[in-house]
């Protein structure tokens, strides 16, 4: 008996899952998925237990493909994992079908009233199931160091859509007013990029293997923002090797997503905060799209290799956005990741394991464990291998690695043995055991040069004393060399300051998110109150963490912005993902209120 993940009840000493087959049908009157999943095994040895990975889901009957009943018993919950099913199998047995239904609050689906949509009409759903809620989805051996192909019929009721993070095979009527959709995946993915959504979508076709989808009331600015999708695709192919997943789509959800993207294959998810109308913020679409080959690909095995995926991912990204934009650009980007490493890296002060790019997660859950610092540790460690060996050497083993692991899960060792075959002596010299098992970051690592990104740095510093930016020269400024100087100034000023820089950069009337939300965490942390409507619109609209956080942290730094920051909760609360929820409600947790 051999568990391999931490977070799975995945052994590997059991039949292999090797494909599935869904027949799901969406009652959005209950929150509901019910059907059947038939999980078929590999040649390999069928007796004994089948160990599956469930959360929040109600198993009705587990049966073999020729219907005979397979005994089976859940197990008791627990807090990260949820509860085993485990399932007797007699001799021969070549399919486990089981039959349930997902409850509403399962932490991998969000289920949303039509007020919660754009176009106010309808409902929808959507799943997010990284790091490990494919199992609140579908029973299922939920841990990447597993992959499946698989079939799915979806029923849906009309006029809404179904689309998944696999090929399309068709849409058909059934019964009761509903549509049936139906897919399949020829790809192995590990069960994180399981991906479902259903709504009112339409879709634009962007190239010849590129569309993107989203409702009616958004697709137009959606297909505009990201028109420039092909040309990424094309570039990453010659960074990185063929893609090899077919298309490249897009789905636009609505506005309570929790992340900025999900890489889901074939069908990546964004969040419609990138729709900023100036193409802005599309290293998001490069940095999933570069997920196509970095962890879609290749794939961390599991929670304690993420640095494998997102490391890696926002180098590619980087890389990407390099031989679009050019070297200011890339390095502009560096900056920005730079400052948000620092931050990250303070706020685990306390926690400093989390801070080594190999972690060990047994008990700990993976939400819990996110940071940027898998990220941005991770893409200057590669950045590290790369500057030591010259660019050109390293694209060419970048390319043989994706060519060597190509749909499979590796561990760090894996990786580090890769490296050490292929360019030996290589870790000794720039000390990759500190970048991987020490916390912090090595006093070696690498830095980005750029005489811009000094003269914003130096400018922000000069804030307190007094220095101000010619208006004219802020005129010019793009949108991530603005996040450079907002980054870098005091997060507490005063209320003429914020009245400047308001002024001057008219910040508060932004569309792109990234700024408005830099900009508006001073105002927080400043007690600005002519800020704080802009607040409670973005807290009460949008859901993506990456914003929400921040800002329910800015305003717990005074009285007044605490007390909003309760009012704004209990308004919006009920509407976010149940993982922005946990984390805004742990944020409110930390500052109580005086009556
Ligand atoms: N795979 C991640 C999102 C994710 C990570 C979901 C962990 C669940 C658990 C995705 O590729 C990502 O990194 N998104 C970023 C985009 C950014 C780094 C360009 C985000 O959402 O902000
Ligand atoms: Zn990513």
């Amino acid at each position: 008996m051999a568990r391999v993940d931490p977070h799975s009840y995945f052994d590997d000493s059991q039949p292999r899952v090797c494909h599935w087959r869904l027949e799901l049908s969406a009652d959005f009157n209950r929150q509901t998925l019910s059907g059947t999943v038939a999980l078929c095994f590999d040649k390999g040895c069928r007796r004994g237990v089948l160990d599956l990975d469930t959360k929040s889901l109600t198993v009705t009957r587990v049966f073999s493909e020729t219907g005979k009943a397979l005994p089976f018993e859940l197990g008791a919950e627990q807090a990260v994992l949820g509860r085993r099913l485990r399932v007797r199998l007699s001799a021969g047995v070549r399919e486990v079908h089981i039959t349930y239904e997902t409850s509403p609050t399962g932490a991998g689906l969000q289920w949303l009233t039509p007020e919660q949509t754009e176009g106010k009409k309808h409902p929808f759903l959507f799943t997010q199931c990284q790091p490990i809620h494919a199992r609140s989805v579908l029973p299922c051996q939920d841990s990447a160091t597993a992959r499946v192909t698989y079939d799915a019929q979806v029923l849906a009721p009309a006029p809404l859509t179904a689309v998944m993070g696999a090929g399309p095979l068709g849409t058909g009527d059934g019964d009761a007013g509903r549509r049936v959709f139906r897919f399949r995946m020829p790809q192995p993915i590990p069960s994180y990029l399981f991906a479902l959504a259903i709504g009112e979508l339409e879709g634009r076709d962007l190239s010849p293997r590129s569309r993107v989808w989203a409702e009616p009331a958004t697709i137009a600015a959606a297909a505009e923002e990201f028109s420039g999708t092909e040309a990424m695709i094309q570039s990453a192919e010659s960074l990185f090797g063929p893609y090899d997943w077919e298309r490249f789509d897009m789905l636009v959800l609505p506005p309570s997503f929790p992340y900025g993207g999900m890489e889901n294959p074939r069908m990546t998810f964004l969040t419609p905060t990138l729709l900023a109308g100036d193409r802005s913020q599309v290293a998001v679409v490069a940095h999933e799209l570069a997920h196509s080959w970095t962890g879609n690909l290749v794939t961390n095995a599991t929670a304690e290799h993420f640095w494998l995926n997102e490391g890696f991912t926002v180098w590619a990204e980087r890389r990407i956005l390099r031989a679009l934009r050019g070297d200011e650009a890339a390095a502009l980007a560096w900056g920005i990741g730079q400052k948000d490493l620092e931050e990250a890296l303070e706020r685990f002060e306390g926690k400093p394991a989390l801070t080594c790019l190999r972690t060990h997660l047994e008990g700990v859950d993976p939400d819990e464990a996110f940071s940027v610092v898998p990220y941005e540790k991770g893409a200057r460690f590669v950045v590290a291998l790369e500057r030591a060996v010259g660019e050109e050497r390293f694209d060419r083993f970048v390319k043989d690695y994706m060519k060597t692991f190509r749909f499979q899960s590796i561990t760090t060792e894996r990786f580090c043995a890769f490296v050490e075959a292929s360019f030996p002596g290589l870790l000794t010299n720039i000390n990759a055991d500190a970048w991987l098992n020490e916390p912090g970051m090595p006093a070696s690592a690498p830095r980005f040069v750029s005489r811009n990104l000094e003269m914003l740095s130096s400018l922000a510093q000069g804030w307190k004393d007094g220095i101000r930016p010619d208006p004219g020269l802020i005129g010019r400024w793009t949108p991530d060399e603005i996040i450079i100087y907002l980054q870098r100034l005091p997060r507490e000023m005063s209320h003429e300051e914020c009245a400047w820089l308001d002024g001057a950069l008219s910040l508060t009337g932004r569309g792109n998110h990234e700024i408005l939300t830099q900009w508006l965490c001073i105002a927080a942390s400043s007690g600005y109150e002519p800020a704080f409507d802009r607040v409670r619109r973005l807290l009460t609209r949008v859901g993506r963490m990456k914003y929400v956080r921040p800002l329910y942290q800015a305003l717990g730094r005074t009285e007044a912005g605490r007390r909003i920051a309760h009012e704004i909760f209990a308004q919006a609360g009920p509407a976010y993902h149940s993982l922005t929820r946990r984390a805004a409600q742990s944020l409110l947790d930390q500052y109580a209120v005086k009556a």
